[in-house]
């Protein structure tokens, strides 16, 4: 026996538009309802070799695989197959495009058959891939013909264009705005007209349309023939429900935290030094020791960064090799959380600075592992770390300090190990290559104004380590957050 299933759909759109979104698999967690995220592992030619990781499905199960695709521009088509195979004997697939007067018609094409001990057989799993590719090919219909409808923001490098990049800080502060006030999520359902929006918004209504009219230029929401606005793949991301979501990270954006350092950018520029120290006269620990709204919201914005990329990093650390962990400077414990769900009769300690582990309690209970973590209330620079744990993390804190301080973290973790099967996992973001898109390049600067941290290389971090005596073990991915795992030597 095998299974086969073939669905096409028709999408009003250019061909260009349909092929580069529908081919574009990095961006395939936005495009798709499944994938929680797409890891572009390799690229030989034309085949890409990525991994997929989806949502948890109803039983809670997150499904993790491999898969190389081909595509073809020249035939509009793409053969691709399954290189983990999990559940299934085999799994390939071809992709074909072609334009009809409608649009574009995408019509997906599965080969597979599932192993005798798969948890369905070959017609169940057909059942559940026309079903699943249906809803998915709906969803990427709507979202490519709402990206065919938007402009994509002026081309002419020298003029316009440079003009929306260095006056950014007008869209930056648009799309805050917006954000703040949970516009992305009133348009959830659909589309509305300003009026109702601004009454749901707590907003004055022509306010808000000269703020949306100006955020739908640049394809963040989309004005209809009505008036209304409506959300586009871009502004997606500022709903505060989706797994995708940025809306934290854009309020934290806006927030005095970042803004108050920005507007004094240029104390930084000329000495070096965090320019926070100069607007607020302390550093932000400190400041976020006093002002406890603000401390709130800092920790909760870390708390919100966790959920993102939680499955990648877990694929990568597997927890359930470890029987205790120590998370330093966790946070609230939602990463610490997470890590021993994924290993059940693990338990955890959470080490963090006083005011910050006080909040902890209401988020490790909700997550059911509060009766699996001791809380440990002290500085990583004058308190001893608990010893002789299974496993350390170090989840975006390295990033805040300089070498020495860094260095000096790095130092006291070490002296709370003595096995060689114990592991550290720091997880940060590894600076690309020049020249390029990479968020960690804008992220040093706001490690340099806001704190006197630095984003580093991949040549930075070993350094550090061998300075601290760990061994990196990994070959770390740049241009996102990524797991660096490394042993004591
Ligand atoms: C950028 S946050 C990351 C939090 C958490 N690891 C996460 O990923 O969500 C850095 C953390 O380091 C903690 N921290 C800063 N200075 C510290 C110190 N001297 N001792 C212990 N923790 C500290 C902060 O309170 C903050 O929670």
């Amino acid at each position: 026996m095998a299974g086969h299933t073939d669905n096409a759909i028709v999408i009003d759109a250019p061909m260009d538009l349909v092929w580069n979104m529908t081919n574009d698999v990095g961006s395939w967690p936005r495009l798709f309802g499944e994938y929680a995220s797409a890891e572009i592992l390799e690229r030989e030619g034309p085949t890409v070799r990525f991994r997929l990781t989806t949502h948890p499905d109803e039983q809670g199960r997150v499904w993790s695989w491999v898969s190389e695709r081909t595509p073809d521009p020249g035939t509009r088509t793409v053969t691709a197959r399954r290189v983990e195979t999990g559940p299934f004997e085999y799994m390939n697939l071809r992709w074909e495009y072609r334009s009809l007067d409608a649009g574009v018609e995408m019509r997906w094409m599965q080969d597979f058959a599932m192993k005798a001990d798969a948890h369905i057989d070959d017609s169940g799993m057909t059942q559940h891939l026309n079903t699943r590719t249906r809803t998915e090919m709906a969803r990427i219909k709507s979202a490519v013909e709402t990206a065919a409808r938007v402009s994509s923001g002026p081309e002419d490098l020298f003029g316009r264009r440079l003009l929306l990049l260095a006056g950014g800080i007008r869209l930056a502060w648009v799309v805050y705005a917006l954000s703040e006030v949970g516009v992305a999520d009133r348009l959830a359902a659909g589309p509305l007209p300003v009026a109702e929006l601004a009454e749901l918004t707590g907003t004055h209504a022509d306010a808000l349309r000269r703020l949306l009219r100006a955020a739908a230029s640049v394809g963040v929401f989309v004005e209809d023939d009505e008036g209304r606005f409506a959300l586009t793949p871009l502004a997606e991301g500022l709903r505060s429900d989706t797994p995708e979501s940025i809306r934290m990270l854009v309020r934290y954006n806006g927030a005095p935290t970042v803004s108050g350092p920005y507007q004094e950018i240029l104390h930084s520029l000329r000495t070096g030094e965090p320019s926070c120290q100069k607007v607020f006269g302390m550093p932000l620990w400190d400041y976020l020791d006093v002002n406890q709204d603000a401390g709130d919201f800092f920790d909760e914005t870390m708390t919100s960064m966790s959920a993102r990329l939680v499955p990648t990093h877990l694929a990568d650390i597997r927890p359930e090799r470890f029987s205790s962990f120590v998370d330093v400077g966790g946070g609230h414990g939602a990463f610490l959380a997470e890590l021993l769900r994924r290993a059940p009769g693990a338990t955890g300690v959470l080490f963090e600075r006083p005011k910050v582990i006080s909040g902890a309690a209401p988020v490790l209970e909700a997550m059911e592992v509060l009766d699996r973590v001791t809380t440990a209330p002290g500085d990583f620079f004058a308190d001893p770390l608990p010893a002789d744990a299974d496993a350390y993390v170090l989840r975006a804190v390295l990033h805040n300090w300089s070498d020495d301080d860094a260095l000096a973290i790095l130092r006291r973790v070490r002296a709370a190990m003595s096995r060689p099967d114990q592991r550290l996992f720091v997880l940060e973001q590894v600076m690309g290559p020049p020249n390029v898109w990479d968020h960690a390049k804008f992220l040093d600067v706001d490690m340099l104004v806001i704190f006197g941290g630095v984003e580093r290389t991949l040549p930075h971090w070993r350094g550090l380590f061998d300075g601290a005596g760990f061994e990196l073990l990994t070959q770390p991915a740049t241009g996102r957050w990524t797991v660096l795992e490394c042993r004591p030597r």
